[in-house]
């Protein structure tokens, strides 16, 4: 980490300086002690907030957005990104059409298979499109499906590596008009949702036939 031995440096240069090594040689002018005080402690007050910046600014942070499983800068980036690349998916040849759904997910359903490019790469994508609202019935979503459209759920498959113990699946809450939905945390809900908690995306699609994660293949 860079930051960390960039503080290491820093300390060891300030904890000399407060010994006043630098100022106190064979040679240097006595000092008058009141101001010693003075400069000790703006030097120790200076000393505190750049290890405050360096460490919170670039240490822990840099730290906590790698080890995030999800709701990180990454993950938010590259939902985004996908959210232009799947642009026009209601068109996309294969997908179903409405049906009766339950929670988590809407009252009514529709899903949309494809393959998207995300920067260049191409990626396996489920998009359910989750229909809500208090006088929903399937002919009213079929006929203006936009009025009912309460969340747009995604699963992409990632490059190996990205998530090995879940299948490399990508997961995203949008909202109808493309917004990062998010958990009561405030955290966004894309990437590896919510990994390790039990609850949410992974955990009850792991209870999926087959080990895919996918539920609408079990029949
Ligand atoms: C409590 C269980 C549960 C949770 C939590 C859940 N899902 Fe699902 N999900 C299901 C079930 C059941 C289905 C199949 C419903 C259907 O289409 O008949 C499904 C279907 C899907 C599908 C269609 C692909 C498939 O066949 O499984 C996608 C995409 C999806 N969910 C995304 C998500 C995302 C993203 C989240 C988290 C934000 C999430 N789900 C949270 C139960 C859950």
């Amino acid at each position: 980490m860079a930051g960390i031995s960039k503080a290491i440096l820093l300390t060891q240069w300030l904890r000399e300086l407060l010994k006043g090594e630098h100022i106190k040689g064979k040679n240097a002018i006595p000092i008058n002690f009141e101001e010693d005080i003075v400069s000790k402690r703006t030097i120790a007050i200076l000393f505190f907030s750049l290890m405050f910046i360096l460490i919170t600014g670039l240490g822990i942070n840099a730290l906590a957005q790698k080890d995030m499983p999800f709701g990180g800068s990454e993950d938010v980036l590259f939902a985004n990104k996908l959210w232009t690349a799947m642009d026009g998916y209601e068109d996309w040849p294969m997908g179903s059409g409405v049906y009766p759904g339950a929670s988590p997910h809407g009252k009514f359903l529709k899903l949309y298979y494809n393959m998207v490019h995300v920067e260049g790469t191409p990626y396996h994508i489920v998009v359910k499109d989750n229909f809500g609202g208090e006088d929903v019935t399937q002919e009213k979503v079929a006929e203006s499906p936009g009025d009912y459209l309460a969340a747009v759920t995604i699963m992409l498959q990632r490059e190996n590596g990205y998530d090995p113990d879940n299948n490399n699946w990508f997961w995203v809450k949008y909202g109808p008009d493309g917004k990062i939905l998010k958990n009561p945390k405030g955290v966004a809900l894309a990437g590896r949702v919510a990994k390790g908690t039990g609850q949410a995306c992974i955990s009850c699609h792991a209870n999926a036939k087959g080990d895919d994660y996918l539920f609408t293949n079990d029949q």
